[in-house]
């Protein structure tokens, strides 16, 4: 088993392909986490680095998670907001610590390609935010922001928040008021 990154626009047709049977698998069936009615693939804003996690078993992909970075604002300090969205490990793979490895992963990619907080809209019933907490993400206590496909600013009250680079801004938006949004491009991860 091997994992690796896969920038923006390399993608072979297989890989998307195999990508396509484990969006299909795991993360359809669950609002929150998929990809169709949040466009995780197709959030419109992709920063050069961004790209995606896979899991391999031989040339089959069987897991995979996205690299987001975007440039944004709180309280009016820029900032590259960021992390990980789609994690997702095909059933007959799960159970062996491969999310947390591709957790993991996006983490350390995040930090490399200077994103300085991380956040990402989860599932509250899942026990998967478990593993969130484990890695050090926190549960915004408010609405996060952001544009959807109708051009209209929706909130959203299931997100986590981790510092990457910026421990005290990740701080400062979990004990302040100020309205978090994930910036100016459209959906969100
Ligand atoms: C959630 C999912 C990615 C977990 O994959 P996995 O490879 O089985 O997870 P791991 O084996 O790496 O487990 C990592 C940790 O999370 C815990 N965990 C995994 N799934 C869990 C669940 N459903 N409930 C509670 N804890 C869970 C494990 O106990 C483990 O804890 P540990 O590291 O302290 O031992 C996989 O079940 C999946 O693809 N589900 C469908 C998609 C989904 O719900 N994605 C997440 C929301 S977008």
């Amino acid at each position: 088993m091997e994992i690796r990154y896969i920038p923006d626009g390399t993608m072979t047709e297989r890989q998307q392909k195999d990508v396509d049977i484990i969006n299909d698998i795991c993360l359809s069936g669950d609002s929150d986490c998929n990809e169709e009615e949040f466009d995780i693939n197709t959030y419109e804003y992709s920063a050069p680095e961004d790209g995606m996690y896979l899991l391999f078993d031989g040339d089959k992909a069987v897991g995979r998670a996205a690299v987001h970075k975007v440039l944004t604002e709180y309280n009016g300090q820029e900032y590259y907001l960021g992390g990980f969205g789609g994690l997702a490990v095909l059933p007959e793979y799960q159970g062996k610590g491969y999310a947390r490895k591709l957790a993991e992963a996006t983490l350390e990619k995040a930090y490399e390609i200077g994103v300085d907080v991380a956040c990402m809209e989860v599932d509250m019933d899942s026990g998967i935010t478990d593993l969130y907490q484990k890695l050090g993400y926190k549960f915004l206590n408010r609405p996060a922001y952001f544009i959807n496909h109708g051009n209209n600013e929706v909130p959203d009250d299931k997100v986590m928040i981790k510092g990457i680079r910026n421990n005290e801004l990740a701080n400062e938006i979990l004990t302040t008021n100020y309205k978090f949004h994930y910036g100016k491009s459209l959906g969100h991860w």
